[in-house]
């Protein structure tokens, strides 16, 4: 169980002069997430030290979020930099195994939601992606209705390098494939359609479409024409075009070989929108955090990922993915025995940025539903508004360690902290601390000499 000693209760320093000591205990707590809030310099990178060093004291899991490269100190845990020059990341087409949540179709929708959120997709180029994405899985031997196909190793860049140049394809099969195994996949595909390149039956067709295409627009001028003349004229046009029109699918299908092309070109739509679903994808990789080179975090318990040079949205995107996996993993694992034990703490520097609006978020999935599988949800941020209420007003334990006064007023009304206590909170010295326990709904926050 972690105990992490705050300070003394201000309160009976005072009026009692007593030494009563205030606490973090998680597990006694409505769950295990907390908030803490301060401006620059009043102590949150100290204090969230402090804290995380006593969860991996406690044997509990810790994964950082760092934004600021301020939080590798913490005993106990290994740092990771992820950068263009590390090239550290993970693979998105990694599957989970499980037979009802996991396997490629499921991935390939998870996939889609990522893109999705990072640039608009067209119908189509939403119906192209998820094609290429269960072709890249097919090509492997990975099949959405056999589940048994699911389960295939991790495997790094380099690994995959060494194994393609060597041609050997049975030890590739080994592993998931990779978003680069994906990209590859689709730039064939590219081509095939852009040139017809071996395939002359794509060509025919393409040509076909372009007859056809004009033997409507004339056969429409047709309709409308009035004039002996023009009506003439263009009944001959048609005539020649409906030959055309004959010519080429008369040569599309002598060229059909396997009788699969129509498929690839009907999976595939075009050349033009297979390209800008090749080009979302590279957008969506452009800081690496979807290559295939797991951090050497080892077996360390507590990890702090240190995201500071990837873009804004790279660093939400990556946060996601990294909850989504945790959160997966646990609940896989199961409901804790007791319900509030804690195995796991996941701690987001600036966290206010993660927040979105939506239920379905996984940040909210988590916040609601993580006590259960033992996850506490940590939050360090300048400012407590900008985190939705359904958050503030369900969190375990907030520590206020010194707001700016432009935010007083907004978080004394929203957090239900009284003046007289905001009042008292000096930086490094004194804060405030609420602390829900099972069954008192909303305790009133109180004033701890910083310890
Ligand atoms: N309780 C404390 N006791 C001693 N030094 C502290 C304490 N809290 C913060 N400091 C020091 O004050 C400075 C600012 O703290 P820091 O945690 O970086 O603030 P923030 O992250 O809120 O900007 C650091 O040098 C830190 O070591
Ligand atoms: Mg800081």
């Amino acid at each position: 169980m972690m105990k992490h000693y705050l300070g003394l209760s201000e309160y009976h320093l005072r009026q009692k002069q007593q030494e009563y000591p205030v606490n973090y205990e998680p597990e006694k707590l409505i769950n295990a997430h907390l908030l803490v809030c301060g401006m620059s310099g009043t102590g949150k990178s100290y204090q969230s030290r402090q804290l995380l060093g006593s969860a991996v004291g406690a044997g509990i899991e810790v994964d950082v979020f760092d934004v600021h490269d301020e939080l590798d100190g913490i005993a106990g845990a290994k740092a990771c930099r992820y950068s263009q020059a590390t090239g550290y990341g993970y693979n998105p087409l990694a599957l989970s195994p499980d037979p009802h949540t996991g396997g490629p179709a499921r991935q390939a929708e998870y996939l889609l939601g990522l893109v999705r959120e990072s640039a608009q997709l067209g119908i189509r180029q939403d119906m192209v992606l998820r094609n290429l994405i269960l072709d890249t899985y097919q090509l492997a031997g990975i099949y959405p209705d056999n589940p048994a196909t699911w389960q295939r190793d991790n495997i790094t860049e380099a690994g995959r390098r060494q194994l393609r140049e060597a041609r050997n394809w049975v030890a590739l099969k080994q592993y998931y494939p990779t978003l680069d195994d994906l990209k590859d996949y689709g730039r064939r595909k590219l081509i095939a359609l852009t040139l017809g390149g071996d395939n002359p039956c794509i060509t025919a067709l393409e040509q076909l479409t372009r007859h056809y295409k004009r033997l409507s627009n004339l056969q429409g001028k047709y309709a409308k024409a009035s004039g002996d003349g023009d009506l003439d004229k263009l009944g001959k046009q048609i005539a020649t075009s409906k030959e055309h029109c004959t010519g080429s699918y008369t040569t599309f299908i002598e060229a059909m070989q396997t009788g699969r092309e129509l498929d690839d070109l009907l999976k595939y739509d075009s050349a033009d929108t297979l390209a800008s679903v090749l080009q979302r994808l590279e957008l969506l990789n452009s800081a690496g955090i979807f290559r295939a080179n797991p951090p050497p975090f080892g077996s360390a318990l507590a990890r702090v990922h240190q995201i500071k040079s990837l873009a804004s949205e790279q660093q939400t995107l990556f946060v996601k993915l990294r909850l989504q996996a945790i959160f997966e993993r646990h609940k896989q694992a199961g409901a804790t025995r007791s319900g509030t034990e804690l195995r796991h703490v996941i701690f987001l520097d600036e966290a206010h940025k993660f927040f979105r609006k939506d239920n379905d978020d996984i940040i909210n999935v988590v916040a609601r539903e993580a006590r259960k599988f033992g996850i506490g949800l940590w939050c360090a941020s300048q400012n407590p508004t900008d985190f939705p209420d359904s958050f503030l007003t369900n969190v375990g334990a907030t520590i206020i360690l010194g707001l700016h006064e432009s935010h007083r007023q907004m978080a004394a009304s929203k957090l239900g902290i009284s003046r007289e206590t905001l009042k008292y909170i000096r930086p490094k010295q004194a804060m405030a601390v609420q602390l829900r326990r099972d069954g008192l709904a909303s305790p009133p926050f109180g004033n701890v000499v910083v310890g």
